[in-house]
């Protein structure tokens, strides 16, 4: 074939005899939210979107989600970006697509349930700001959780989009608590509140096709509004999910763009485009379109996030969810947990204990924040408990689970164990039956004082009420009374493909690993030089002691190939790095008595003694702070406190002397 035979590809005319569907699926994107969250430890920026934003307006979406889930902590914390901007920016390239939100009911963007004033604040200030659809979900499905935002929400003449939790107990759906009629009806509930439309929202990648096409039947012969289905593709089940819930007749799926696709984000537009393209369900949209903004998305935009992509694995589905029904993102927790504790060989006990714990707990779904709580709880148990005691350690936040502070569960909980967790709590030790936001006090007023003459509107003034401290902190680099520090700065895209051109070397070969050799120690007298070969540069110590000078470090700029970073977890509160722990601490050989010794790397939140008081066996001595979850440490012996060897905010290893009981 000679060069004149090739004749340039034209794209195909999709379109060409293509009729219009009498009922055409409508699809969420979840591109700029979800998908980044799963994928890329929500890191993705603002200015990373707009490039796509006026194209992805015109593929005639029902929606884009462009914020709520951990996007406004990860903005303010690690990307110091406000997010209330985030959404007036994107409106101005995103004129006719409206945009949606996830929003945590009672626990708005954060991971507890906030007051009432600060909820209305919060609700109001999103819908000024260009937020259309808020959809809305609670841990428990306990929906007393959505009476203070809901009413905002309609107040606004916003969509209100309630959600059920899905979740189950058994191999496939039903049993005795996550049956069909549990899901009708919370629908029914849903319904009842004004819901404008109903989401199913499977965010393990549990539901099974079969059981998605007779959940959406139900659902759809039972209540009036939109059936909208948001499920995980983690466990690789849902497209096959998807089509089957197109054909029992729902009517909104979720989906992202392909390089934001698949792992434990969502199934990609395109095939679902190709799938249903001529039938009575075709979604109506420009293939060639899609197209054109996926290259953008891959040449322009994601090799500044590729590092953060776990690619650890080639395989790109989770078993393990198939095997234990728990989100991706909690397997990954309890897997980093168990490794700080040198205790992995325990994983199998820890897969055994999950399931009781979670049937001690309520049986309850397993969402921000209940999987984490779940978690951290069985790993304590299979850590610490022995044939004479369940329980031993219990968190702070299984304490607030069992006094009723996020909700109703869905079978009650274990007396036993609610009993003991509740043995001294500082609420009471008798379980709340209301709505949990009702024994919370206002806490806008007081937020707003703290942050007089830093904060400048209620915008400020909301972020700093639900995120305090790395609100704060947010607030002075917004205002330049701080300097923001370089790991919030943006990766350029040069950046990106230098890191990968090095990558793609060291998996060449050509990357020549340096031999470890002990350095001399570093003097006072050692200057730093930066030397330039072709386009790299490095930074150089020099010390001269005595002779000639010695070239005693060699340190890449700016940045040597990174070691694949730990995305985090798709339901995890993103957190900032873990302090450095330091080296275990011997007890001071001159004090005698009894030692608590720290049962797993943590940090001190605080001593509830000082020393010379006296205790008793069981009384808490300190709080130790592990896995974001609070663990109250009891006294090993009764006596008075000999010592206390650490402070608040101190990180602690293993086994380090906390305290000296004598
Ligand atoms: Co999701």
């Amino acid at each position: 074939m000679s060069d004149q035979d090739q004749v340039k590809m034209t794209p195909m005319d999709y379109d060409k005899d293509r009729p219009e569907a009498d009922n055409p699926v409508k699809i969420e994107d979840l591109t700029l939210r979800d998908g980044h969250q799963s994928l890329f430890a929500t890191r993705g920026r603002t200015e990373d979107m707009i490039p796509v934003a006026e194209m992805m307006d015109e593929v005639g979406f029902w929606a884009v989600e462009t914020w709520g889930g951990a996007t406004f902590d990860t903005m303010h914390r690690f990307l110091n970006e406000d997010p209330w901007e985030r959404i007036r920016t994107l409106k101005r390239y995103m004129k006719k697509t409206p945009f949606s939100m996830l929003l945590r009911a009672q626990n708005l963007v954060g991971y507890r349930n906030y007051a009432d004033d600060v909820a209305e604040a919060f609700v109001e200030r999103a819908a000024a700001n260009g937020m259309d659809i808020f959809r809305t979900f609670d841990a428990l499905n306990d929906y007393r959780n959505f009476e203070t935002v809901v009413p905002v929400i309609q107040k606004n003449d916003k969509h209100f989009q309630g959600c059920i939790c899905y979740t189950m107990t058994e191999p496939r759906m039903g049993g005795k608590v996550y049956n069909i009629d549990y899901y009708i009806n919370k629908a029914k509930d849903l319904e009842q509140m004004g819901a404008d439309s109903i989401c199913i929202k499977d965010m393990a990648g549990l539901l099974a096709p079969y059981d998605a096409y007779a959940l959406v039947k139900a659902l759809k012969e039972n209540v009036e509004p939109p059936i909208h289905l948001h499920s995980h593709f983690t466990s690789g089940m849902s497209p096959m999910t998807h089509l089957k819930a197109i054909e029992a007749g729902v009517d909104i799926i979720d989906t992202c763009m392909t390089p934001y696709a698949y792992r434990t984000s969502h199934a990609a537009i395109e095939p679902l485009v190709m799938t249903l393209l001529g039938t009575n369900r075709d979604t109506g949209f420009d293939i060639n379109q899609l197209a054109n903004i996926n290259t953008i998305l891959e040449k322009e935009i994601l090799p500044k996030y590729k590092h953060l992509l776990d690619d650890t694995k080639v395989s790109i589905i989770d078993i393990n969810v198939l095997l234990h029904q728990t989100p991706g993102g909690m397997l990954s927790n309890l897997v980093n947990q168990l490794r700080e504790m040198d205790a992995l060989d325990k994983i199998d006990q820890v897969y055994a204990e999950l399931p009781k714990v979670r049937k001690d707990l309520g049986q309850i779904p397993l969402v921000t924040p209940t999987s984490q709580i779940v978690g951290i709880q069985t790993v304590n148990n299979v850590l610490f408990d022995d044939e004479n005691e369940r329980y031993k350690m219990i968190t702070a936040q299984v304490k607030d689970l069992c006094y009723g502070l996020y909700g109703k569960t869905a079978v009650p909980i274990n007396k036993d164990v609610q009993k003991k967790a509740l043995k001294g709590y500082e609420r009471g030790e008798e379980p709340i039956t209301c709505r949990p936001a009702e024994v919370i006090e206002p806490e806008l007023a007081k937020a707003q004082e703290d942050v007089k003459g830093l904060a400048v509107d209620l915008d400020d003034e909301v972020l700093y009420a639900i995120y305090p401290v790395t609100g704060k902190r947010f607030l002075k680099w917004k205002y330049g009374k701080e300097e923001p520090p370089e790991e919030v700065r943006a990766k350029t895209l040069e950046e990106g493909k230098a890191e990968e051109e090095l990558i793609r070397k060291a998996r060449a070969g050509l990357l020549v690993e340096k031999k470890e050799k002990p350095a001399p120690a570093k003097t006072e007298n050692l200057r730093t030089f930066n030397v330039f070969v072709d386009d790299d540069s490095f930074e150089v110590g020099v010390d001269e002691i005595g002779g000639p000078p010695m070239v005693n470090y060699v340190q890449q700029m700016p940045a040597a190939p990174l070691a694949p970073a730990a995305p985090a977890a798709q339901t995890a509160p993103a957190a900032p790095a873990d302090p450095p722990v330091k080296e275990a601490a011997p007890a001071p050989a001159a004090v005698e008595g009894t030692p608590l010794k720290a049962p797993m790397p943590g940090m001190i939140v605080n001593y509830e003694k000082q020393v010379g008081d006296s205790i008793n066996e069981g009384e808490t001595v300190v709080v130790l702070e592990a896995m974001k979850m609070e663990n109250a440490l009891p006294a090993p012996a009764s006596g008075t406190i000999k010592s206390i060897n650490f402070s608040s905010g101190d990180s602690v290893a293993k086994d380090d002397v906390l305290c000296v009981i004598g």
